[in-house]
Protein backbone atom coordinates (compact mmCIF):
# COMPACT_ATOMS: atom_id res chain seq x y z
CA UNK A 1 0.00 0.00 0.00
CA UNK A 2 1.51 3.25 -0.71
CA UNK A 3 1.70 6.24 1.34
CA UNK A 4 2.66 9.75 0.26
CA UNK A 5 1.59 11.66 3.33
CA UNK A 6 3.51 14.60 4.24
CA UNK A 7 4.30 17.82 5.92
CA UNK A 8 6.44 21.03 5.77
CA UNK A 9 8.65 22.00 8.97
CA UNK A 10 10.94 25.14 8.53
CA UNK A 11 13.63 25.89 11.47
CA UNK A 12 17.20 27.37 11.82
CA UNK A 13 18.55 24.45 13.41
CA UNK A 14 17.36 20.45 13.07
CA UNK A 15 19.07 18.55 15.71
CA UNK A 16 19.21 14.57 15.18
CA UNK A 17 19.21 12.33 17.95
CA UNK A 18 17.65 13.53 21.75
CA UNK A 19 20.43 11.72 23.74
CA UNK A 20 22.43 13.84 25.74
CA UNK A 21 24.29 15.61 22.87
CA UNK A 22 21.26 16.11 21.15
CA UNK A 23 19.61 18.18 23.83
CA UNK A 24 22.72 19.87 25.17
CA UNK A 25 23.09 21.21 21.71
CA UNK A 26 19.59 21.99 21.33
CA UNK A 27 19.59 24.24 24.99
CA UNK A 28 22.52 26.16 23.69
CA UNK A 29 21.21 26.63 20.01
CA UNK A 30 18.10 27.77 21.51
CA UNK A 31 19.82 30.22 23.91
CA UNK A 32 21.95 31.63 21.00
CA UNK A 33 18.44 32.41 19.65
CA UNK A 34 18.31 30.19 16.82
CA UNK A 35 14.81 28.37 16.24
CA UNK A 36 15.67 24.58 17.44
CA UNK A 37 13.74 21.28 16.41
CA UNK A 38 14.85 18.37 17.91
CA UNK A 39 13.68 14.74 16.15
CA UNK A 40 14.00 11.84 17.83
CA UNK A 41 13.69 8.40 16.54
CA UNK A 42 12.14 7.20 19.48
CA UNK A 43 10.88 8.95 22.46
CA UNK A 44 12.24 12.01 24.38
CA UNK A 45 14.06 10.77 27.33
CA UNK A 46 14.58 7.21 26.32
CA UNK A 47 17.98 8.05 25.30
CA UNK A 48 21.26 5.51 25.15
CA UNK A 49 22.84 7.61 27.51
CA UNK A 50 21.21 6.54 30.26
CA UNK A 51 23.45 3.51 29.58
CA UNK A 52 26.25 5.32 30.69
CA UNK A 53 25.53 4.27 34.47
CA UNK A 54 28.35 4.36 36.83
CA UNK A 55 29.45 8.37 36.14
CA UNK A 56 30.79 11.51 34.26
CA UNK A 57 34.72 11.97 34.13
CA UNK A 58 35.78 14.65 35.19
CA UNK A 59 39.15 16.39 37.38
CA UNK A 60 37.40 18.14 40.38
CA UNK A 61 39.55 16.52 42.54
CA UNK A 62 36.56 16.22 45.33
CA UNK A 63 38.06 13.14 46.11
CA UNK A 64 41.31 12.46 45.38
CA UNK A 65 43.00 16.24 45.81
CA UNK A 66 45.90 15.21 43.44
CA UNK A 67 43.72 15.02 40.04
CA UNK A 68 43.48 18.07 37.16
CA UNK A 69 43.07 17.99 33.74
CA UNK A 70 46.70 17.05 32.65
CA UNK A 71 46.49 13.72 34.68
CA UNK A 72 42.73 13.64 33.22
CA UNK A 73 44.26 14.10 29.71
CA UNK A 74 47.05 11.62 29.66
CA UNK A 75 45.21 9.06 31.04
CA UNK A 76 42.68 9.68 28.09
CA UNK A 77 44.99 9.97 25.97
CA UNK A 78 47.49 7.12 26.75
CA UNK A 79 44.38 4.73 27.22
CA UNK A 80 43.10 5.78 23.48
CA UNK A 81 46.04 4.06 22.15
CA UNK A 82 47.76 7.50 21.54
CA UNK A 83 44.90 7.88 18.38
CA UNK A 84 42.75 10.28 20.13
CA UNK A 85 42.48 14.07 18.99
CA UNK A 86 44.77 15.87 21.34
CA UNK A 87 42.68 18.77 20.77
CA UNK A 88 39.57 17.59 21.20
CA UNK A 89 40.66 15.79 24.41
CA UNK A 90 42.15 18.89 25.57
CA UNK A 91 38.72 20.70 25.16
CA UNK A 92 37.25 17.84 26.76
CA UNK A 93 39.25 17.69 30.04
CA UNK A 94 39.54 21.07 30.58
CA UNK A 95 35.52 21.61 30.20
CA UNK A 96 34.38 18.84 32.35
CA UNK A 97 34.12 19.90 35.35
CA UNK A 98 32.18 22.71 34.23
CA UNK A 99 29.59 20.68 32.60
CA UNK A 100 29.19 18.62 35.92
CA UNK A 101 28.66 21.94 38.08
CA UNK A 102 26.37 23.16 35.32
CA UNK A 103 24.63 19.81 36.09
CA UNK A 104 23.59 20.45 39.27
CA UNK A 105 22.52 24.20 38.44
CA UNK A 106 20.06 21.99 36.36
CA UNK A 107 18.98 20.24 39.20
CA UNK A 108 21.43 16.75 38.90
CA UNK A 109 21.36 15.34 42.46
CA UNK A 110 25.29 14.23 42.81
CA UNK A 111 26.29 11.41 45.36
CA UNK A 112 28.00 13.29 47.83
CA UNK A 113 31.34 12.75 50.36
CA UNK A 114 30.54 13.09 54.08
CA UNK A 115 32.25 16.95 54.03
CA UNK A 116 28.86 17.64 51.01
CA UNK A 117 31.80 17.55 48.22
CA UNK A 118 30.35 15.70 45.01
CA UNK A 119 31.37 11.63 45.14
CA UNK A 120 33.76 10.46 42.77
CA UNK A 121 34.69 6.75 42.21
CA UNK A 122 37.46 4.94 40.68
CA UNK A 123 36.61 3.71 37.23
CA UNK A 124 39.07 1.75 34.57
CA UNK A 125 42.07 3.41 33.20
CA UNK A 126 41.68 6.66 35.39
CA UNK A 127 44.36 7.30 37.44
CA UNK A 128 42.15 9.00 40.24
CA UNK A 129 38.83 8.58 41.73
CA UNK A 130 37.13 10.51 39.00
CA UNK A 131 33.32 9.54 37.96
CA UNK A 132 30.88 11.72 39.30
CA UNK A 133 27.97 9.77 39.99
CA UNK A 134 24.58 9.31 40.86
CA UNK A 135 24.39 6.20 42.50
CA UNK A 136 24.91 3.48 39.11
CA UNK A 137 22.33 5.67 37.58
CA UNK A 138 24.17 8.83 35.91
CA UNK A 139 23.20 8.96 32.62
CA UNK A 140 19.38 8.54 33.74
CA UNK A 141 19.83 11.60 35.81
CA UNK A 142 21.56 13.46 33.13
CA UNK A 143 18.79 12.80 30.45
CA UNK A 144 16.00 13.64 33.27
CA UNK A 145 17.70 16.82 33.62
CA UNK A 146 18.78 18.08 30.07
CA UNK A 147 15.26 17.13 29.37
CA UNK A 148 13.73 19.36 32.05
CA UNK A 149 15.89 22.18 30.29
CA UNK A 150 14.52 21.24 26.98
CA UNK A 151 10.86 21.33 27.63
CA UNK A 152 11.00 24.52 29.93
CA UNK A 153 12.46 26.62 27.00
CA UNK A 154 9.88 24.60 24.80
CA UNK A 155 11.62 23.67 22.05
CA UNK A 156 10.16 21.48 19.37
CA UNK A 157 10.68 17.83 19.85
CA UNK A 158 9.79 15.43 17.38
CA UNK A 159 9.17 12.15 18.81
CA UNK A 160 8.91 8.83 16.46
CA UNK A 161 10.37 10.63 13.52
CA UNK A 162 13.18 9.46 11.68
CA UNK A 163 15.65 11.34 9.21
CA UNK A 164 16.16 9.40 5.77
CA UNK A 165 18.31 11.71 4.01
CA UNK A 166 20.13 14.64 4.53
CA UNK A 167 19.68 17.09 1.52
CA UNK A 168 22.29 18.86 0.40
CA UNK A 169 22.98 21.33 -2.51
CA UNK A 170 26.34 22.79 -3.27
CA UNK A 171 28.35 21.36 -0.53
CA UNK A 172 25.91 22.64 1.91
CA UNK A 173 23.25 21.06 4.30
CA UNK A 174 19.85 22.66 3.90
CA UNK A 175 17.27 20.55 4.92
CA UNK A 176 16.25 16.34 5.73
CA UNK A 177 13.89 14.55 4.62
CA UNK A 178 12.02 12.04 7.50
CA UNK A 179 9.18 9.80 8.21
CA UNK A 180 7.34 10.62 10.92
CA UNK A 181 6.13 6.44 11.54
CA UNK A 182 3.64 7.51 14.50
CA UNK A 183 1.40 9.40 12.00
CA UNK A 184 2.89 8.08 8.78
CA UNK A 185 3.62 11.19 7.24
CA UNK A 186 6.80 12.25 5.37
CA UNK A 187 8.24 15.34 6.92
CA UNK A 188 10.28 17.73 4.62
CA UNK A 189 12.40 19.91 6.96
CA UNK A 190 14.04 23.18 5.52
CA UNK A 191 16.61 24.51 7.83
CA UNK A 192 20.13 25.98 7.87
CA UNK A 193 21.91 23.95 9.88
CA UNK A 194 21.46 20.10 11.18
CA UNK A 195 23.33 19.21 14.18
CA UNK A 196 23.96 15.43 14.26
CA UNK A 197 23.71 13.57 17.38
CA UNK A 198 22.37 9.99 16.80
CA UNK A 199 24.34 8.07 18.80
CA UNK A 200 25.82 5.03 17.58
CA UNK A 201 25.92 1.20 16.31
CA UNK A 202 25.86 -1.11 19.03
CA UNK A 203 22.52 -2.70 17.34
CA UNK A 204 25.10 -3.90 14.87
CA UNK A 205 26.13 -7.17 17.10
CA UNK A 206 23.92 -9.64 18.66
CA UNK A 207 25.69 -8.87 22.01
CA UNK A 208 24.57 -5.58 22.74
CA UNK A 209 24.48 -3.05 25.81
CA UNK A 210 22.57 -0.67 23.11
CA UNK A 211 19.23 0.29 23.12
CA UNK A 212 17.02 -0.71 19.72
CA UNK A 213 17.70 2.44 18.57
CA UNK A 214 21.16 2.24 17.92
CA UNK A 215 22.01 0.98 14.42
CA UNK A 216 24.29 3.81 13.15
CA UNK A 217 21.66 5.72 11.86
CA UNK A 218 23.46 8.93 11.02
CA UNK A 219 26.61 7.28 10.33
CA UNK A 220 25.16 6.51 7.27
CA UNK A 221 23.61 10.01 7.10
CA UNK A 222 26.69 11.49 7.21
CA UNK A 223 28.27 9.19 5.24
CA UNK A 224 25.82 9.47 2.45
CA UNK A 225 25.91 13.44 2.50
CA UNK A 226 29.93 13.09 2.40
CA UNK A 227 31.40 13.63 4.79
CA UNK A 228 34.14 11.64 6.33
CA UNK A 229 34.25 8.76 8.98
CA UNK A 230 37.04 7.83 11.11
CA UNK A 231 38.58 4.85 13.07
CA UNK A 232 35.21 2.98 11.80
CA UNK A 233 37.04 -0.54 13.29
CA UNK A 234 37.34 0.97 16.79
CA UNK A 235 34.21 -0.58 18.58
CA UNK A 236 34.61 -0.91 22.34
CA UNK A 237 33.42 -4.18 24.21
CA UNK A 238 32.49 -3.27 27.45
CA UNK A 239 33.36 -6.12 30.06
CA UNK A 240 31.30 -6.64 32.03
CA UNK A 241 27.66 -7.46 30.04
CA UNK A 242 25.00 -9.70 31.82
CA UNK A 243 24.92 -13.55 30.36
CA UNK A 244 21.76 -14.77 30.96
CA UNK A 245 18.71 -14.75 30.68
CA UNK A 246 18.85 -14.76 26.87
CA UNK A 247 16.25 -11.89 26.74
CA UNK A 248 18.95 -9.77 28.41
CA UNK A 249 22.05 -10.98 27.00
CA UNK A 250 24.44 -7.92 26.90
CA UNK A 251 23.03 -5.67 29.36
CA UNK A 252 25.16 -3.46 31.02
CA UNK A 253 26.59 -4.20 34.47
CA UNK A 254 28.26 -0.98 35.03
CA UNK A 255 32.29 -0.48 35.24
CA UNK A 256 31.26 1.07 38.84
CA UNK A 257 30.83 -2.48 40.14
CA UNK A 258 34.08 -2.50 39.65
CA UNK A 259 34.73 0.88 40.96
CA UNK A 260 33.30 -0.05 44.04
CA UNK A 261 35.58 -3.11 44.48
CA UNK A 262 33.90 -5.68 43.17
CA UNK A 263 36.46 -8.24 42.04
CA UNK A 264 36.56 -10.73 38.38
CA UNK A 265 37.06 -14.63 39.22
CA UNK A 266 37.00 -17.58 37.30
CA UNK A 267 35.27 -20.94 37.09
CA UNK A 268 38.44 -22.18 39.56
CA UNK A 269 37.60 -19.32 41.94
CA UNK A 270 41.25 -17.52 40.83
CA UNK A 271 40.90 -13.90 40.51
CA UNK A 272 42.59 -14.08 36.84
CA UNK A 273 43.23 -10.41 35.84
CA UNK A 274 46.59 -10.53 38.50
CA UNK A 275 47.90 -12.50 35.72
CA UNK A 276 46.82 -9.52 32.86
CA UNK A 277 47.20 -6.55 34.68
CA UNK A 278 48.77 -7.05 38.12
CA UNK A 279 48.78 -3.66 39.00
CA UNK A 280 45.60 -2.11 37.91
CA UNK A 281 43.39 -5.45 38.22
CA UNK A 282 39.95 -5.03 37.71
CA UNK A 283 40.29 -1.70 36.69
CA UNK A 284 42.12 -1.42 33.68
CA UNK A 285 41.42 -0.07 30.73
CA UNK A 286 38.34 -1.94 29.16
CA UNK A 287 40.14 -3.38 26.06
CA UNK A 288 42.34 -4.80 28.33
CA UNK A 289 39.78 -6.62 30.92
CA UNK A 290 37.48 -7.32 27.59
CA UNK A 291 40.31 -9.32 25.98
CA UNK A 292 41.20 -10.61 29.26
CA UNK A 293 37.81 -12.34 30.21
CA UNK A 294 37.36 -12.99 26.57
CA UNK A 295 40.66 -15.45 26.91
CA UNK A 296 39.93 -16.72 30.03
CA UNK A 297 35.93 -18.21 28.87
CA UNK A 298 38.37 -18.94 25.62
CA UNK A 299 40.68 -21.28 27.66
CA UNK A 300 37.52 -22.97 29.62
CA UNK A 301 37.80 -20.86 32.95
CA UNK A 302 34.16 -19.69 31.91
CA UNK A 303 30.76 -20.19 34.29
CA UNK A 304 28.07 -22.38 33.23
CA UNK A 305 26.44 -19.71 31.27
CA UNK A 306 29.51 -18.48 29.29
CA UNK A 307 30.70 -16.14 31.54
CA UNK A 308 33.15 -15.21 34.32
CA UNK A 309 31.87 -14.32 37.43
CA UNK A 310 31.66 -10.42 38.88
CA UNK A 311 31.56 -10.51 42.80
CA UNK A 312 30.91 -7.57 45.49
CA UNK A 313 29.04 -9.17 47.93
CA UNK A 314 32.40 -9.18 50.51
CA UNK A 315 31.08 -5.42 50.61
CA UNK A 316 27.71 -5.97 52.47
CA UNK A 317 23.97 -5.89 51.66
CA UNK A 318 23.82 -1.82 52.73
CA UNK A 319 26.83 -0.75 50.74
CA UNK A 320 25.67 -2.26 47.77
CA UNK A 321 22.19 -0.90 47.98
CA UNK A 322 23.12 2.41 48.00
CA UNK A 323 25.79 2.64 45.59
CA UNK A 324 24.60 0.11 43.52
CA UNK A 325 20.90 0.33 43.52
CA UNK A 326 20.23 -0.43 39.65
CA UNK A 327 22.50 -3.06 39.44
CA UNK A 328 20.53 -4.87 42.73
CA UNK A 329 17.32 -4.21 41.15
CA UNK A 330 18.26 -5.79 37.93
CA UNK A 331 19.85 -8.98 38.88
CA UNK A 332 17.36 -9.60 41.24
CA UNK A 333 14.35 -8.94 38.95
CA UNK A 334 15.79 -10.73 35.60
CA UNK A 335 18.26 -13.62 36.77
CA UNK A 336 16.51 -13.89 40.29
CA UNK A 337 20.42 -13.17 42.02
CA UNK A 338 20.53 -11.77 45.33
CA UNK A 339 23.96 -9.95 44.47
CA UNK A 340 24.51 -8.68 47.74
CA UNK A 341 25.08 -12.45 48.52
CA UNK A 342 25.72 -13.94 45.30
CA UNK A 343 28.19 -13.47 42.45
CA UNK A 344 27.03 -12.60 39.13
CA UNK A 345 27.96 -13.90 36.09
CA UNK A 346 29.14 -11.79 33.00
CA UNK A 347 30.95 -11.33 29.58
CA UNK A 348 31.83 -8.54 27.13
CA UNK A 349 29.23 -7.11 25.37
CA UNK A 350 29.53 -4.18 22.59
CA UNK A 351 28.81 -0.60 24.38
CA UNK A 352 30.52 1.98 22.22
CA UNK A 353 32.14 3.20 19.39
CA UNK A 354 34.75 5.06 18.65
CA UNK A 355 34.97 6.01 15.37
CA UNK A 356 32.73 7.72 13.68
CA UNK A 357 32.03 11.46 11.98
CA UNK A 358 35.26 13.55 11.68
CA UNK A 359 34.78 17.11 12.82
CA UNK A 360 36.70 19.75 13.46
CA UNK A 361 37.91 19.82 17.37
CA UNK A 362 37.07 23.30 17.99
CA UNK A 363 33.54 23.57 16.42
CA UNK A 364 32.44 20.30 15.74
CA UNK A 365 31.92 21.08 12.17
CA UNK A 366 31.86 18.49 9.71
CA UNK A 367 33.48 18.50 6.26
CA UNK A 368 29.70 19.41 5.08
CA UNK A 369 29.01 22.90 5.32
CA UNK A 370 25.81 23.07 7.85
CA UNK A 371 26.32 19.85 9.29
CA UNK A 372 28.05 19.56 12.89
CA UNK A 373 27.75 16.16 14.89
CA UNK A 374 28.40 15.58 18.75
CA UNK A 375 28.39 12.78 20.78
CA UNK A 376 29.32 9.12 19.98
CA UNK A 377 28.06 9.42 16.12
CA UNK A 378 31.84 11.56 15.78
CA UNK A 379 35.13 10.00 15.90
CA UNK A 380 38.10 10.72 17.03
CA UNK A 381 38.01 11.96 20.27
CA UNK A 382 38.65 8.11 21.63
CA UNK A 383 41.50 7.27 19.40
CA UNK A 384 41.47 3.36 19.82
CA UNK A 385 39.85 2.83 23.25
CA UNK A 386 37.05 4.62 25.44
CA UNK A 387 37.75 5.52 29.24
CA UNK A 388 34.46 4.69 31.01
CA UNK A 389 32.54 8.23 32.21
CA UNK A 390 34.25 10.28 29.01
CA UNK A 391 31.45 9.70 27.12
CA UNK A 392 28.80 11.79 29.38
CA UNK A 393 31.56 14.13 29.15
CA UNK A 394 32.08 14.28 25.75
CA UNK A 395 28.26 14.36 25.19
CA UNK A 396 28.11 17.65 27.57
CA UNK A 397 31.19 19.48 26.52
CA UNK A 398 30.85 19.26 22.78
CA UNK A 399 27.16 18.93 22.50
CA UNK A 400 27.01 22.54 23.79
CA UNK A 401 30.21 23.36 21.16
CA UNK A 402 27.86 21.99 18.37
CA UNK A 403 25.09 24.17 19.75
CA UNK A 404 27.17 27.47 19.76
CA UNK A 405 28.78 27.05 16.97
CA UNK A 406 25.61 25.44 14.89
CA UNK A 407 23.58 28.73 15.69
CA UNK A 408 26.83 30.94 15.23
CA UNK A 409 26.30 29.70 11.25
CA UNK A 410 22.72 29.05 11.15
CA UNK A 411 21.63 32.64 12.18
CA UNK A 412 23.71 34.40 9.56
CA UNK A 413 22.72 32.14 6.79
CA UNK A 414 19.85 32.14 4.78
CA UNK A 415 17.06 29.19 4.11
CA UNK A 416 17.49 27.49 0.90
CA UNK A 417 15.41 27.79 -2.04
CA UNK A 418 12.25 25.16 -1.11
CA UNK A 419 12.00 23.14 -3.94
CA UNK A 420 15.16 21.08 -3.64
CA UNK A 421 13.99 20.01 -0.31
CA UNK A 422 11.09 19.33 -1.95
CA UNK A 423 12.47 17.45 -4.69
CA UNK A 424 14.71 15.28 -2.39
CA UNK A 425 10.75 14.40 -0.52
CA UNK A 426 9.56 13.22 -3.80
CA UNK A 427 12.79 10.64 -4.11
CA UNK A 428 12.39 9.41 -0.81
CA UNK A 429 8.27 9.18 -0.72
CA UNK A 430 9.33 7.00 -4.17
CA UNK A 431 11.48 5.63 -1.86
CA UNK A 432 10.63 4.22 0.92
CA UNK A 433 7.10 3.00 -0.70
CA UNK A 434 9.13 1.24 -2.48
CA UNK A 435 10.06 -0.95 0.03
CA UNK A 436 6.41 -1.79 0.82
CA UNK A 437 4.72 -4.83 -0.64
CA UNK A 438 1.78 -4.08 -3.35
CA UNK A 439 -1.70 -4.28 -1.69
CA UNK A 440 -0.02 -4.59 1.88
CA UNK A 441 0.37 -8.68 1.57
CA UNK A 442 0.07 -9.80 4.90
CA UNK A 443 3.02 -12.53 4.53
CA UNK A 444 5.40 -11.71 6.77
CA UNK A 445 8.14 -11.83 3.80
CA UNK A 446 5.34 -10.77 1.54
CA UNK A 447 6.28 -10.84 -1.99
CA UNK A 448 9.90 -10.64 -1.37
CA UNK A 449 12.21 -13.94 -0.50
CA UNK A 450 13.79 -13.29 2.66
CA UNK A 451 12.47 -11.98 5.73
CA UNK A 452 14.05 -8.55 7.58
CA UNK A 453 14.57 -9.95 10.47
CA UNK A 454 16.23 -13.05 9.51
CA UNK A 455 18.71 -10.75 7.31
CA UNK A 456 19.71 -8.58 9.95
CA UNK A 457 20.09 -11.44 11.99
CA UNK A 458 21.98 -12.73 9.37
CA UNK A 459 24.11 -9.45 9.99
CA UNK A 460 24.33 -9.20 13.46
CA UNK A 461 25.50 -12.59 14.10
CA UNK A 462 28.32 -12.08 11.65
CA UNK A 463 29.52 -9.45 13.26
CA UNK A 464 29.51 -11.05 16.48
CA UNK A 465 31.58 -13.82 14.98
CA UNK A 466 33.99 -12.51 12.59
CA UNK A 467 34.01 -8.55 13.98
CA UNK A 468 34.43 -9.34 17.65
CA UNK A 469 37.37 -9.14 20.48
CA UNK A 470 40.02 -10.67 18.93
CA UNK A 471 39.51 -10.43 15.11
CA UNK A 472 41.84 -12.07 12.18
CA UNK A 473 42.04 -11.20 8.12
CA UNK A 474 40.05 -15.33 7.60
CA UNK A 475 37.49 -13.95 10.00
CA UNK A 476 36.78 -10.10 8.15
CA UNK A 477 36.82 -11.34 4.84
CA UNK A 478 34.04 -13.82 5.84
CA UNK A 479 32.19 -11.03 7.54
CA UNK A 480 32.63 -9.23 4.21
CA UNK A 481 31.05 -11.88 2.31
CA UNK A 482 27.95 -12.59 4.67
CA UNK A 483 27.55 -8.55 4.15
CA UNK A 484 27.66 -8.70 0.36
CA UNK A 485 24.89 -11.27 0.65
CA UNK A 486 22.74 -9.26 2.66
CA UNK A 487 22.93 -6.71 0.23
CA UNK A 488 21.83 -7.89 -2.66
CA UNK A 489 19.17 -10.13 -0.39
CA UNK A 490 17.75 -6.87 0.75
CA UNK A 491 16.76 -5.37 -2.49
CA UNK A 492 14.62 -8.64 -2.92
CA UNK A 493 12.27 -8.07 0.42
CA UNK A 494 9.00 -6.20 0.72
CA UNK A 495 7.38 -5.16 3.72
CA UNK A 496 3.29 -5.58 4.69
CA UNK A 497 1.77 -2.86 5.82
CA UNK A 498 1.86 1.11 5.29
CA UNK A 499 4.21 3.89 6.46
CA UNK A 500 2.34 3.85 9.54
CA UNK A 501 4.32 2.45 12.87
CA UNK A 502 5.51 0.17 10.59
CA UNK A 503 8.14 -2.07 12.94
CA UNK A 504 9.09 -3.85 9.68
CA UNK A 505 9.62 -0.93 7.07
CA UNK A 506 11.96 0.51 10.00
CA UNK A 507 14.01 -2.37 10.61
CA UNK A 508 14.41 -2.39 6.64
CA UNK A 509 15.76 1.14 6.66
CA UNK A 510 17.80 0.56 9.47
CA UNK A 511 19.44 -2.24 8.06
CA UNK A 512 20.28 -0.12 4.49
CA UNK A 513 22.15 1.95 7.59
CA UNK A 514 23.51 -0.91 8.95
CA UNK A 515 25.23 -2.12 6.12
CA UNK A 516 26.69 0.92 5.59
CA UNK A 517 28.22 1.32 8.80
CA UNK A 518 29.21 -2.46 9.00
CA UNK A 519 31.04 -2.01 5.80
CA UNK A 520 33.41 0.72 6.98
CA UNK A 521 34.00 -1.23 10.09
CA UNK A 522 35.17 -4.40 8.54
CA UNK A 523 37.20 -2.63 5.62
CA UNK A 524 38.43 -0.74 8.38
CA UNK A 525 39.82 -3.37 10.50
CA UNK A 526 41.17 -5.47 7.44
CA UNK A 527 43.08 -2.24 6.91
CA UNK A 528 44.64 -2.05 9.97
CA UNK A 529 47.62 -4.15 10.27
CA UNK A 530 47.95 -4.20 13.76
CA UNK A 531 46.55 -4.42 17.56
CA UNK A 532 45.94 -0.95 19.28
CA UNK A 533 43.13 -0.70 21.90
CA UNK A 534 40.16 -2.06 20.80
CA UNK A 535 41.00 -3.74 17.77
CA UNK A 536 42.80 -6.75 18.31
CA UNK A 537 43.72 -8.86 15.67
CA UNK A 538 45.63 -12.36 16.04
CA UNK A 539 47.44 -12.02 12.91
CA UNK A 540 49.29 -9.00 13.73
CA UNK A 541 48.79 -8.76 17.71
CA UNK A 542 51.46 -5.82 17.83
CA UNK A 543 50.84 -2.28 17.84
CA UNK A 544 53.09 -1.20 14.78
CA UNK A 545 54.07 2.84 14.77
CA UNK A 546 53.50 2.67 10.95
CA UNK A 547 49.77 2.79 11.57
CA UNK A 548 49.92 5.10 14.14
CA UNK A 549 47.42 7.26 11.82
CA UNK A 550 43.37 7.25 11.06
CA UNK A 551 41.63 5.29 8.65
CA UNK A 552 39.21 7.51 7.07
CA UNK A 553 35.77 5.88 4.87
CA UNK A 554 34.64 8.07 2.31
CA UNK A 555 31.67 7.70 -0.33
CA UNK A 556 33.62 8.57 -3.52
CA UNK A 557 31.59 7.63 -6.65
CA UNK A 558 28.99 5.66 -4.77
CA UNK A 559 31.28 3.35 -3.10
CA UNK A 560 33.10 3.06 -0.07
CA UNK A 561 37.03 4.27 -0.53
CA UNK A 562 39.17 4.10 2.29
CA UNK A 563 42.32 6.61 3.26
CA UNK A 564 45.09 6.61 5.62
CA UNK A 565 45.81 10.16 7.11
CA UNK A 566 48.59 11.04 9.65
CA UNK A 567 47.89 12.72 13.07
CA UNK A 568 49.31 15.85 14.00
CA UNK A 569 52.23 16.33 16.03
CA UNK A 570 51.44 16.78 19.80
CA UNK A 571 52.44 20.25 21.21
CA UNK A 572 55.03 21.10 23.69
CA UNK A 573 52.18 22.23 25.77
CA UNK A 574 50.74 18.88 26.28
CA UNK A 575 54.67 17.00 26.50
CA UNK A 576 53.80 15.89 30.04
CA UNK A 577 51.84 12.88 28.33
CA UNK A 578 53.41 9.40 29.13
CA UNK A 579 55.35 8.11 26.60
CA UNK A 580 53.92 5.55 24.18
CA UNK A 581 55.74 2.07 23.72
CA UNK A 582 56.26 -0.25 21.33
CA UNK A 583 58.34 -2.78 23.24
CA UNK A 584 55.62 -4.97 24.57
CA UNK A 585 53.38 -5.18 21.81
CA UNK A 586 49.48 -4.19 21.94
CA UNK A 587 48.35 -2.56 24.71
O1 LIG B 1 29.95 0.97 33.06
C1 LIG B 1 29.35 2.03 32.93
O2 LIG B 1 28.70 2.52 33.84
C2 LIG B 1 29.45 2.73 31.65
C3 LIG B 1 29.91 3.95 31.57
C4 LIG B 1 30.36 4.50 30.29
O3 LIG B 1 30.24 3.85 29.27
O4 LIG B 1 30.90 5.61 30.28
Amino acid sequence: MQNAGFRELKTDILVIGAGGAGLRAAIEAHDAGAGVAVVSKSLLGKAHTVMAEGGIAASIADVDADDDWKAHFSDTFAEGAYLGDWKMIEILVKEAPDRVYELEQYGALFDRTPSGKIMQRAFGGHTYKRLCHIGDRTGLEIIRVLEDQVLHRRIQVLDETVITKLVVSAGKVVGAVGLEYITGNFIAISCKAVILASGGCGRLYKTTSNSLESTGDGLALAYDAGCALVNMEMVQFHPTGMVYPESVKGLLVTEGVRGEGGILLNNKGERFMKRYSPNRMELDARDVVARAIYNEILKGNGTEHGGVYLDIAHKGAAFIKKKLPAMYDQFKDFADIDITRQKMEVAPTVHYHMGGVKVDAETCATNVKGLYAAGEVTGGLHGANRLGGNSLADILVFGRWAGIWGARYALQSKAENKEIIMAQLRNEIKRINSYLAVGGKAAAHADGKFRIYELSDTLRQAMNENVEIVRNAKGLRNAMKILEDVKIKINTVKIPGTTKYNRGLLARMELENQLIVAECIIRSAIERKESRGAHFRSDFPKKDRKWLKWIICKKKNGRLALYASKLKQIPKRLSFVKKEKYARGAK
